[in-house]
């Protein structure tokens, strides 16, 4: 593994390496042992869009592991202006030792990666989400024990977060179902893909996904870049929605997640986010040591 793009470049191995490393890493951190790994390296993270637990989970586990993080807002770097993905990671690979980056287009990750010389983490693009589901893959097994033959069901926008599960899920042995409008289908070869692949569907109907599900998650209707179709998606997800009646159709003792932020009364009710809290937000930790095992990984 040299970067994280996306899911589907990780074989098998590859999560049961970072998920492990993850959990050692939780497990020292908890208990006051130190692990500077990456003494001295920098992260540079490049971001086109906002965050609050990317940047701060990245910045504080690269100063766990003994490097710094350098936080680099596109709106005052010249990528802002227009210059490449390719020149700019040409320049940048001759200061630091890994770049995350949150941006729009996949294209320009994999850019980087293509003609940079150091290792690129996709920190979130409009495609994918790797970083946060590795942690979600990390929170279930803490809670479930084992991911393998377990159902996940996802409700929502066939978004960078539902394509995302789907891999990872699939690739870990999971069953994934997705609850989508027809027009807000997760990305057409990744279905292809995780038909092919594992068990799974991807249907209009909410009750029949949840049907039996270990893991109900969702994310936002309109996600970042997409707030001028706000009030069109409104309509459009109206009843895409983890509540009690859709909650009482998933296996007893099912988890709630969400990426967050949250849009309480849209896509979750606040009464089901709220008994999930302990699971959302052992979700959330999760990302810290999740990304800190990925930039030990790439990075060392
Ligand atoms: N879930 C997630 O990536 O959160 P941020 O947008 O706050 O980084
Ligand atoms: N789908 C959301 C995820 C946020 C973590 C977005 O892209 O805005």
């Amino acid at each position: 593994m040299k970067h994280l793009l996306k899911l589907s470049d990780l074989s098998e191995s590859d999560f049961s390496e970072i998920l492990d490393l993850a959990d050692k890493l939780k497990y020292e951190r908890k208990n006051g042992i130190s692990h500077k790994l990456l003494q001295d390296k920098t992260l540079g993270m490049i971001f086109r869009k906002s965050s609050t637990r990317t940047r701060v989970s990245f910045e504080v586990g690269i100063h766990e592991l003994g490097g710094q993080g350098l936080f680099l807002s596109s709106n005052d770097l010249q990528i802002g202006r227009g210059e490449d993905a390719a020149d700019t990671v040409r320049v940048l690979s001759r200061y630091l030792d890994g770049i995350m980056i949150r941006t729009f287009d996949q294209q320009e990750v994999e850019d980087m990666a293509k003609f940079g010389t150091i290792p690129i983490i996709n920190g979130l693009t409009d495609y994918a989400h790797p970083c946060q589901v590795l942690a979600d893959l990390m929170t279930i097994r803490e809670y479930k024990k084992d991911l393998k033959g377990k159902k996940m069901t996802f409700i929502g926008d066939g978004n960078n977060m539902a394509n995302s599960l789907i891999v990872g899920g699939i690739k870990c042995g999971m069953e994934v179902a997705i609850a989508c409008p027809d027009e807000y289908k997760p990305d057409a070869d990744i279905i292809k893909w995780a038909e092919a692949n594992g068990k799974f569907t991807c249907t209009p109907d909410i009750m029949k996904a949840s049907d039996g599900a270990d893991v109900l998650y969702t994310d936002v209707w309109a996600s970042m870049g997409q707030e001028g179709e706000a009030a069109k998606r409104r309509v459009a997800f109206e009843g895409y929605q983890i509540n009690s009646k859709v909650y009482g159709a998933a296996n007893e003792g099912a988890m709630v997640l969400h990426c967050l932020p949250a849009h309480k009364g849209e896509e979750i009710t606040a009464d089901v986010f709220e008994a999930h809290a302990n699971e959302i937000f052992d979700e959330a930790e999760n990302r810290l040591h999740a990304q800190k095992a990925v930039m030990v990984l790439l990075m060392k």
